[in-house]
């Protein structure tokens, strides 16, 4: 099948200040990937057009992107999908360096202040490893399956009126920690997001449960953190 390609190309330090739009018209196969057709201009049509991808499986979470309007992961969105006539353009409220290339820092400041990671300097009971039961493990499952794309968080109306929301993936990252039984500074995190630029900047939109090319609850388990911050 013939694909109509419109892609967003911004480059100011090689004289495209100006955003626009480049089409190209690529020969697909239906269960061809929107990666391998941008892959395919890159190598054989124009060598300029810049993006992040790495695993090419949904794994890495490099290549989210806007795909005929929606965030996805460009790796995971097959041509049968979204149809012969594509329009690929940058995450949006992340300020963009280069074609579809944003600039992720304002994101990972954002995470990086929920602590995630895990805290615990006790030694563990049996002098080897901090147990938890099945149960305890699974409260926080769902949570775990981040792989910090971006999607979520560039699709929050939220997160793109005001950048001092720290958005749904923080939050995410948090809830994973905050509600792990062997964690200890659980209460630093909630302290962290009691306000409005934390989870109560949430508006409940549900972008962010849309976006996850995870499927990860996204907005229920800011209600959960929301939840424990009321409860103190
Ligand atoms: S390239 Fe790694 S998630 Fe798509």
């Amino acid at each position: 099948m013939l694909v109509y390609l419109r892609i967003f190309r911004y480059n100011p330090e090689a004289g495209r200040v100006k955003p626009s739009f480049d089409t190209y018209n690529v020969q697909a196969d239906p269960n061809d990937r929107v990666l391998d057709l941008m892959e395919y201009v890159k190598s054989e049509v124009d060598g300029t057009l810049s993006f992040r991808r790495s695993c090419a499986h949904g794994v890495c979470g490099s290549d989210a992107m806007r795909i005929n309007g929606v965030n996805a992961l460009a790796c995971k969105v097959l041509v049968k999908e979204v149809g012969n006539e594509i329009t690929i353009e940058p995450l949006l409220g992340l300020p963009v360096l280069k074609d579809m290339i944003v600039d992720m820092e304002p994101f990972f400041d954002s995470y990086k202040r929920v602590l995630p990671f895990m805290v615990n300097d006790d030694p563990p009971a049996d002098g080897k490893e901090h147990l938890q039961s099945i149960e305890e493990r699974e409260r926080f499952d769902d949570t775990t399956k981040c792989i910090l794309c971006a999607a979520c968080t560039t699709a929050c109306p939220s997160f793109w009126s005001d950048d001092q929301y720290v958005g749904p993936a923080a939050i995410v990252n948090a809830h994973r920690f905050i509600f792990d039984s062997r964690d200890q500074a659980g209460d630093e995190r909630l302290e962290i997001l009691n306000d409005r630029e934390g989870a109560f900047g949430c508006r409940t939109a549900f972008n962010c449960t849309s976006a996850c090319p995870r499927e990860i609850h996204v907005t229920r388990a800011i209600a959960e953190v929301k939840q424990a911050i009321i409860a103190g």
